[in-house]
Order: C-alpha cells, then sequence, then structure tokens
C-alpha cells in the first residue's frame, strides 16, 4: 500500500477500506509516513469526512496501537465516564465514588489539564501523597476492594492518537468530528471497560460551542462506542458558566467533598448524580434513571459514597484525613476580594475566560512541563443569574503572589457581564443520548 494513494482516495471523498486504516495507523504508529503525508491526509479527512465504518475502524486501530487493559480480572461491570472538558468540572471525584458505592466498578485512566480546562491528575495529586502512577496489579486490587480507583494514563496509551493529535493541533484539523470521535472514543476503548458515558460539554468554556455541534459529536462518539461493542449513553450538559464554586486542583478537591457530604452548589450536586445515575443504568444495576437517581442519593445521604472516596485516596497513598478536615489541603497564600463594579444580575460569566484568569492564579499550565500550584484558584461567591450590589463581593482569589491575583482580577473582571434584567436561565442538562 501507498500513502499517496490513501491521501488520493480521501481526497477523491471515498471511503477507506478496513485494510487501508489499519496500514495507515501502523504506519503511523511506527513512523513510517512522513509527517506532510500524514498532514495531507488529515486535511483531506477534514473537508471529506469520515463514514460510520471508517470512524470505527480508525478508533480500534488507533486504540490497538499500544497498550490494552484487561479489566477481565476485576469482578463486576466496569464503567468508563468521560467529560470532554470544562472549567471547574470535578465531577470524575463526585460520580466515581457514588456510582462504586451502588456497585459499579470503576478503574479510570485520567488526563493532566493543559490551557483553561483542569484535569482529574493535577486535581487528585493535590491530595498530600496521593499516587497516580499505581502498577497495574495494584490499580486493580483497589477497584475490586473500594469499588474506583483513578490512575495517569500510562505513556504507552493509544501511540497513534498522541502523534495524529499532535499533527492536527498544529495543521488546524483538530475540529473534525470523525477524527474527535475516533480520538477520544480510542483512549476509552484501550482503556478497557464495558461501558462508557460521555458528558458533552457546550457553551463558552467548552470544545462545542453550538448545539448542533455538541448532538452530531455525542452521536457520533456514542453510534462508535456501541459499534465497537461498548454500551455508550451521553449527557450534552452546560458550560456557559463556570461548574461548581471552585476552580483550581485543592479548592476543586475541597467542593467535591462537599457535594459527596450532601451540602454545596446545587447544579453541581444535580449533574453529579445525573452521570452517577447514568453510570449505574449502563452497569445495569438500576432498571431506569429515576431508580438510579434515588440510589445515588441515597449513596451521598447514608455517607458510603464519601467513604468510598476516602478509602480511594488512602489505598492510592494520599492523607484522607485532608478530606475528613478540608482545611488541611493546601491553598495559596495570597487571598483577594473581587468586587461587583455594579448592582444588578449576572447575565454571563464566561467560563473560558474565568478558567484563563484561574491559569494567570497559578492554577494551569500553558505547556506541558509547567508547575501547578494546587492551592490555587477562584472561589465564586456568585454565578450567572446571581443578583449583586455594587461592592459586593463576588469571587475570591488565591495565589501565590498579589501582582498574580492583579492580573487574574482584570481577566476575571472581562468575563463577567451585569445586567438590570434577571437572564434567562439555561437548563443543565441539555440532551440525553442513549439513556
Ligand atoms: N480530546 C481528545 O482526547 N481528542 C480530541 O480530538 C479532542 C479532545
Amino acid at each position: 500500500m501507498r500513502m499517496y494513494d490513501i491521501i488520493h482516495k480521501k481526497r477523491e471523498g471515498h471511503e477507506l477500506s478496513h485494510e487501508e486504516t489499519a496500514w495507515l495507523v501502523k504506519a503511523v504508529t511506527d513512523g513510517t509516513v512522513p509527517d506532510y503525508q500524514i498532514s495531507a491526509l488529515l486535511m483531506a479527512i477534514f473537508f471529506r469526512g469520515m463514514t460510520p465504518a471508517e470512524t470505527v475502524d480508525l478508533t480500534w486501530e488507533m486504540a490497538r496501537s499500544g497498550d490494552m487493559a484487561d479489566l477481565s480480572p476485576i469482578p463486576g461491570v466496569k464503567v468508563d465516564k468521560h467529560s470532554t472538558g470544562g472549567v471547574g468540572d470535578k465531577t470524575t471525584l463526585i460520580v466515581g465514588p457514588i456510582a462504586a458505592a451502588c456497585g459499579v466498578k470503576t478503574a479510570k485512566m485520567s488526563g493532566r489539564g493543559l490551557g483553561h480546562t483542569g484535569g482529574t491528575v493535577d486535581k487528585l495529586e493535590s491530595i498530600p501523597g496521593l499516587h497516580m502512577d499505581i502498577p497495574r496489579e495494584r490499580f486493580y486490587e483497589i477497584v475490586k476492594q473500594t469499588g474506583i480507583a483513578l490512575v495517569g494514563q500510562s505513556g504507552s496509551l493509544c501511540p497513534a492518537d498522541k502523534k495524529l493529535y499532535a499533527l492536527r493541533d498544529v495543521t488546524n484539523t483538530v475540529d473534525s468530528l470523525p477524527l474527535i470521535a475516533a480520538s477520544i472514543m480510542s483512549k476509552k476503548l484501550a482503556a478497557g471497560a464495558d461501558a462508557i458515558l460521555l458528558d458533552v460539554k457546550l457553551g463558552s468554556g467548552a470544545f462545542m460551542k453550538t448545539l448542533p455541534e455538541a448532538v452530531k459529536l455525542a452521536e457520533l462518539m456514542v453510534d462508535t462506542g456501541n459499534r465497537a461493542g461498548r454500551r455508550t449513553a451521553a449527557l450534552i450538559t452546560d458550560m456557559d458558566m463556570p461548574l461548581g464554586r471552585c476552580i483550581g486542583n485543592a479548592l476543586e478537591v475541597r467542593e467535591a467533598v462537599e457535594i459527596l457530604r450532601g451540602s454545596g452548589d446545587a447544579r453541581l450536586t444535580e449533574l453529579s448524580l445525573e452521570l452517577a445515575a447514568g453510570m449505574i443504568v449502563l452497569a445495569e444495576l438500576a432498571p431506569d434513571r429515576e431508580s438510579a437517581l434515588s440510589k445515588a442519593q441515597e449513596a451521598i445521604d447514608s455517607g458510603r459514597a464519601f467513604n468510598v472516596f476516602c478509602g480511594m485516596v488512602s489505598a492510592q497513598g494520599g492523607d484522607a484525613s485532608c478530606l475528613e478536615d478540608t482545611s488541611k489541603l493546601p491553598l495559596s497564600p495570597c487571598e483577594h476580594i473581587v468586587r461587583a463594579q455594579e448592582s444588578g444580575y449576572i447575565s454571563a460569566l464566561d467560563a473560558e475566560t474565568c478558567g484563563l484568569a484561574a491559569m494567570e492564579l497559578g492554577a494551569g499550565r500553558e505547556s506541558k512541563d509547567d508547575q501547578i500550584d494546587y492551592g490555587a484558584g477562584i472561589v465564586l461567591l456568585a454565578n450567572k443569574g446571581s443578583k449583586v450590589e455594587a461592592g459586593e463581593p463576588i469571587a475570591r482569589l488565591y495565589a501565590r503572589e498579589e501582582a498574580q491575583c492583579e492580573r487574574a482580577e482584570k481577566r476575571f473582571l472581562t468575563a463577567l457581564s451585569i445586567e438590570k434584567e434577571r437572564p434567562v436561565s439555561q437548563p443543565l442538562i441539555i440532551e440525553r443520548i442513549g439513556i
């Protein structure tokens, strides 16, 4: 086979055969085709698209390009959850323990944060002592004991995706729906779960900015997962404003603990219960969403979900006393209050800009080798829809230095619009696909 012919076929809008896709992914992984030819093919895919069958082929081949986790030694139905990324999205820390307390098994590999969205690995590593690089046998042991373990992604997961993603990034071909679907779903297939719940974010802080785009992506990923033999469903959820009250690693752990203890932000609680219920239904541990929702609520009310989280943190070497007393978690020394500049209703609080302000405080990284300040971030005292008076505190910023807070405050204020009229509230769960 020749790369030249594959590029030609795709450029003319024809479907690549299974053999061609397999050859191509192997050549990408082995480095036997040059970057300029791969880039040309990516651009052809960007314009011509891929059929559902081609998308599944690409997904499977990328999954098989590296290690494939075999979760069969863990009894029970293993369910993975994936969020397309948002600001203040700490739901994995909440949903995993709730679902585990209801009998779901979660052996999840998570990523680090880059840019304005945070990563689960960084959030958990803000707990003193906690390790994310756990050997496979121990990883499985923890899932068997506690129902859940969250580890970092292994370096050998989907090397073809790493190569293709790096080239998409520099050739402006990231936002091709089949390439996004294959990239996300290949990592989910390689991670080995029996079922997958996707949280596709929609709005200013999300990858997908419009509902039709988000629906298309969600449907494509659900179809790809199901064709690949994994029960898959998706929720499309609002990311037009930050999720919950905290943005920043240790601050988000504090907030996750609050929710697991039955108090805290209502929207974050609602989303966490919905996602946990989705996982419970996918694991066939409840016949429908309503009964799964009551199981999830009971796991919080009884304290079992919080205990699961503490058990997982201890098993991964973390100091669980920091969860009993969250004042022991890191908190950066400079506290800076942001005040409303006028009275009215907050009509917008742009999630992406809030994420960028949190990065200025030290909570995120611009490039992958940047160091994170685990105690930095934003505590929102008001969010979209809140009524505020001029001079009223609307956020607390935390950083190592006052100068960082001042820069972040300027940016944060650009995220904010205050108007006289109460804004129309956007539903949190916008659409359900396959659930
Ligand atoms: N996340 C991924 O892992 N891949 C994409 O292509 C987009 C988002």
